[in-house]
């Protein structure tokens, strides 16, 4: 590059920077200017302050008012210790609303949950005493007897409707009570040697109640056929085995049925009675 090239780029650069420069600085003496007094001003005002006259009136008036200026005393506030907080005795306040809406709504709660499960309880709670599923009094001996004794020979079953319960005479010969010993036990044998046997009314088969039968000395149940004999020993029918049972308790006169203590009937094919078929059939 000739040196005449480069001096023909310099100079008109030179000159942009020269006016940028020249510019950004009238700029920022405008921008200064605002508010501010020039020099001639200052320097104007400067000689008509000097140039004016002060009386001694305004002297001793700014002086008097320095004076005062410099013997007031300024009041700084005295320091103030803030107090400290300290929380309130639960004991003084006693107890506030929100508190009463929670313990009467857990208070409420509480009873109606207690009320709930006391019915429950008392619903399920099985009877002590008195009504079928417990032990049930059905009278005394003699009175048990004279029923038996009023229903046969004519019908043979004496019903005791508050223990749902056929309490049935058991024959005491001795080959009739030997066959029972090698079927029953425990407090349903007792009954037979005692000459009782208790059979629920309830068919094993499906429930029914298995009502007796006059003519064939049977119990018959009308739901499906099933027939049992006067002890309950199953002779027909699809019952899975015979009247299930109840132990008899003797108490003293009284005879008891403990109808909360059911005895399964015993199987198919027992026959400890020998009793045969006494007449037509009622189902
Ligand atoms: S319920 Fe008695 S035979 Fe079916």
């Amino acid at each position: 590059m000739s040196s005449g090239t480069v001096i023909a780029i310099a100079i008109p650069a030179l000159v942009i920077l020269a006016t940028v420069v020249g510019f950004t600085s009238l700029r920022r003496r405008d921008a200064q200017g605002l508010g501010h007094l020039s020099r001639e001003t200052r320097k104007r005002d400067a000689g008509t302050m000097a140039a004016a006259p002060v009386s001694d009136e305004a002297r001793e008036l700014e002086q008097s008012v320095a004076l005062a200026r410099l013997s007031t005393e300024v009041a700084v506030p005295e320091p103030t210790i803030p107090d400290v907080w300290t929380p309130p005795d639960p004991e003084e306040i006693g107890v506030t609303r929100r508190q009463f809406l929670n313990r009467a709504s857990v208070t409420l709660m509480t009873m109606g949950l207690s009320t709930f499960g006391a019915a429950n309880i008392a619903f399920l709670w099985p009877r002590p005493t008195g009504g079928f599923g417990s032990k049930v009094k059905i009278g005394t001996i003699s009175s048990v007897n004279g029923v038996i004794a009023s229903s046969s020979p004519a019908v043979s079953f004496s019903y005791f409707s508050e223990a749902q319960t056929y309490l049935q005479p058991y024959p005491m010969d001795t080959a009739t009570q030997q066959a029972a010993e090698a079927v029953y036990s425990g407090s349903v044998l007792q009954g037979i040697q005692m000459g009782y046997v208790a059979l629920w009314q309830k068919c094993p088969h499906l429930g029914c109640k298995v009502p007796s039968c006059a003519t064939s000395q049977w119990f018959e149940c009308p739901c499906h056929g099933s027939q049992y004999n006067r002890v309950g020993e199953k002779k027909a029918g699809p019952a899975p085995r015979g009247m299930d049972r109840f132990p008899v308790i003797i108490d003293g006169d009284k005879v008891i049925i403990d109808t909360g203590s059911p005895s399964q009937g015993p199987p198919i094919g027992t026959d400890t009675t020998g009793q045969g078929l006494e007449g037509p059939h009622c189902a």
